[in-house]
């Protein structure tokens, strides 16, 4: 019996695979770490090869770890980080050079071009993007100037582009398959949400060839099969969807309005706004949440890129803690953040400010600060990044959201205390913390008729916690001032021309 659906959660840190059975639980679930590279300031790579073995890898764990087999499973979902762009070789399945990491500035160059040439207001219109070397497009652009030989054989249809979805399912089925999903095909900077098609135009001026982009296909639908090798059987994959769009889908807002904000690497804000794209006034993102049928639900995006990795740099790059959950009770030994204020704005900032050339900084320092203050500050930049995000979401769509779904890897309880006092409403976090995954999991259930509508699933959404809003309005109000001190401090920093 296939009594269970297998998510694969391609994050940009960890890769995971989770088992979930008929009532939306998890049965079991690996997961695995992989290796980031940072060849350059402002460079962000991955190993394509690192990343597939560890998906492979964490999938074939999940399954000797319960005894099940690959005929115990109905469906495969797929969940990725979304815009890291990998480019191989059609016939060897080779990658032709690293994955460039959605984080990646190496292209802010090129979209600044783009900007002078007057092409920011066309690009928002087809894509419903900000003009930003965050997105798929200029990344695609770089490697086929850049690598020796990757124009000529573009042109000659030898290559393929990808997203991470489209990487792992070219493994999945050995090549048999080239495909993605409208909600990645949206983060490319290619692909017209309007008319759902990749846009020829925009191609035309990245002077990128349409034989290397894969075939775009519903959310939730069965694509094909894994090859027999990998599971001893062929397993139909029947969901694909981007990170943060498959947690939207995994928190259950399926109603115009909701609002979700996931709390992992970086932070991402949506709000589900229905079969109507929104237009963001204020520079969010327009983007496609999923689509079922040949019907997409769009959403509107505030995009983070620094969350839990300002967490994670404190732990690699400087040592002070030795795991994640340290944080917490490290901020807990101080009363107060001391005066400290980071602004995580390592790799530029995203939604409102959209500044490639800002870099992260620390403000207030002073012989008092203690470590304590430091990992306070860290968790607190995370809350007022995402609460900056939210006044501009609601002034987009001339809603006033009451409550919003918090989850992801660094949901804890500290920090979403911060987020409902700095936001002033209640925060709720659902019982399973693995809500992208979820997410991913409905999504290829209803594939394959494991569940029969987004009404059945829709009941498995089960409350864990949530934070009132606590802190004094004084003390909010404080806060906000030296925040926004802090992020004006922290804009521009380096020069364009450097
Ligand atoms: O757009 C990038 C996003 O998909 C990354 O998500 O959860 O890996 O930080 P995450």
């Amino acid at each position: 019996m296939r009594d269970y659906i297998l998510s694969l959660d391609q994050g940009t840190s960890i890769s995971k695979a989770i088992l979930f059975n008929k009532k939306g639980e998890i049965v079991a679930q690996v997961q695995k770490e992989y290796e980031q590279y940072y060849p350059k300031p402002g460079w962000i790579e991955q190993d394509a090869k690192e990343i597939w073995y560890s998906q492979a890898s964490v999938a074939e764990e999940v399954l000797t770890k319960t005894g099940l087999t690959g005929k115990d499973i109905a469906g495969i979902g797929i969940t990725n980080q979304r815009e890291t762009t990998i480019i191989w070789d059609k016939e060897t399945g080779e990658p032709i050079n690293n994955a460039i990491v959605w984080q990646d500035r190496r292209t802010s160059h090129l979209c600044d071009k783009l900007k002078e040439q007057g092409y920011s207001q066309k690009i928002k219109e087809k894509t419903g993007l900000i003009l930003d070397a965050f997105f798929s497009a200029t990344k695609i652009q770089w490697l086929l100037n850049n690598i020796e030989g990757a124009r000529e054989k573009a042109e000659r249809g030898k290559l393929a582009f990808g997203t991470v979805d489209s990487w792992l399912i070219w493994k999945l089925t050995k090549g048999e398959l080239h495909i993605t999903d409208v909600s990645n095909a949206s983060r490319t900077m290619l692909y017209n949400i309007h008319e759902l098609c990749w846009d020829k135009e925009l191609l035309e001026l990245l002077d990128i060839p349409e034989s290397i982009l894969p075939k775009v296909c519903s959310s939730s639908e069965i694509y094909g099969h894994t090859r027999r090798s990998m599971f001893g059987e062929e397993i139909p994959i029947s969901g694909i969807c981007g990170d943060q769009q498959a947690a939207l889908f995994g928190q259950a807002c399926f109603e115009k309005g909701m609002v979700k904000n996931t709390y992992n690497t970086g932070c991402f804000m949506l709000m589900n706004t229905g079969d109507e794209p929104v237009e963001s006034k204020n520079d969010l993102i327009t983007t496609i949440a999923w689509g079922i049928g040949d019907k997409p639900t769009y959403a509107l995006e505030g995009s983070v890129f620094i969350g839990g990795a300002v967490v994670q740099w404190l732990r690699d790059s400087l040592n002070l803690i030795h795991s994640i959950e340290e944080i917490e009770s490290l901020a807990l030994t101080e009363k107060d953040n001391g005066g400290v204020y980071i602004v995580p704005s390592f790799t530029g900032l995203g939604a409102p400010y959209w500044d490639q050339y800002a870099r992260g900084t620390f403000w207030g320092l002073n012989m008092g600060t203690s470590i304590g203050h430091i990992a306070r500050a860290s968790l607190e930049c995370i809350a007022h990044r995402s609460s900056d995000v939210l006044k501009t979401m609601e002034a987009d769509s001339g809603i006033k959201v009451e409550q919003l779904r918090g989850g992801g890897l660094m949901a804890n309880d500290t920090l979403l205390q911060y987020q409902a006092d700095f936001l002033g409403i209640p925060i709720v976090r659902p019982e399973i913390k693995e809500i992208t995954a979820v997410g991913a999991a409905y999504l290829a259930g209803l594939g394959v008729g494991f569940w029969n509508s987004v009404e059945e699933i829709q009941d498995h959404w089960k409350l864990d916690k949530e934070y009132e809003v606590k802190m004094d309005e004084e003390i909010v109000k404080h806060h906000k001032k030296y925040w926004e001190k802090a992020v004006s401090r922290s804009q521009n920093w380096i020069d364009a021309d450097e």
